[in-house]
């Protein structure tokens, strides 16, 4: 299947390499490739530069954002939360209309001055805007009537979304939301193909505001391990 990679942090190169792997042909999206491609330092979370990623994994085309959802079937939407949906919404609408699109950033708002801070090792945490009564999923929805969206993947880390087998013999649940019986369906084909056999679908996308919300969760989880350990979510049922 053709599938675009929307961005080129550290969990798009996961998408990126697992469904190159799984067969795909994936192209990655970037805002200018000329300038990712020039970057030599990591970026501020210590993620080395996507030109180091690429010489590993030669196969994967990148090109703009726009070229990119407009080559791609499915599109994976891995842009920072703060700038995901002005750049999706300046994508030339035919090139999302019809696709399912897969959201899994979160609305982290980096602002050093927030009230009540909270101090982490990498510094203050982000809030997240929206929160509570929205969500950047329904937001993304919004903004792209014609796409059909669907919010998975966040409320695990990257590495185990694309491997849940890594660890715990892959027993973790994952969650969808979106208002598309059939995109969900979609995904959770992609999802089985990562090797998750718990899907969870939590019904509408107005889930997707308790599964950013749970991106504070996710982070008092890793202090509390220390940072030494790999975790996973599972829900438990009679
Ligand atoms: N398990 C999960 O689902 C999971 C795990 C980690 C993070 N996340 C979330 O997923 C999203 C991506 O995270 P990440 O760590 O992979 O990457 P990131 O560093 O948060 O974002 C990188 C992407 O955002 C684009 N970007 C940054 N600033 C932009 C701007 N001003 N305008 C347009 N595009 C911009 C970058 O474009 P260029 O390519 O041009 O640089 C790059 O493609 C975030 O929202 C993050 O919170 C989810």
């Amino acid at each position: 299947m053709k599938i675009a990679v929307l961005g080129t942090g550290a969990g798009a190169r996961c998408h990126a390499a697992k469904l190159k792997e799984l067969g795909h042909q994936v192209t990655v999206g970037t805002r200018d490739p000329e300038a990712t491609l020039a970057r030599t330092e990591p970026d501020m979370m210590g993620t080395p530069p996507f030109a180091d990623f690429l010489a590993g994994h030669p196969d994967l085309a990148l090109t703009t954002f726009a070229d990119a959802a407009a080559a791609g079937e499915l599109v994976i939407n891995g842009i920072d939360g703060a700038n995901a949906v002005r750049t999706l919404t300046a994508i030339p609408s035919g090139a999302l209309a019809g696709k399912v699109l897969i959201d899994y950033a979160v609305p982290f708002i980096y602002n050093p001055d927030v009230p009540h801070p909270w101090p982490t090792p990498w510094g203050t945490m982000p809030r997240l805007s929206p929160v509570d009564t929205d969500s950047l999923g329904e937001q993304i929805q919004r903004a792209l009537p014609d796409t059909k969206v669907v919010k998975a993947f966040v409320t695990q880390e990257q590495e185990t979304v694309v491997n849940p087998a890594e660890f715990g013999g892959g027993d973790h649940t994952m969650f969808v939301a979106g208002d598309h019986e059939d995109a969900k369906t979609a995904v959770a084909e992609l999802l089985r193909s990562y090797g998750w056999s718990d899907i969870l679908d939590l019904g509408s996308l107005h889930a997707a505001r308790g599964m950013e919300m749970h991106s504070h969760l996710h982070t008092a989880i890793g202090l509390a391990l220390g940072g030494s350990h790999r975790f996973g979510i599972k829900i438990v049922r009679t």
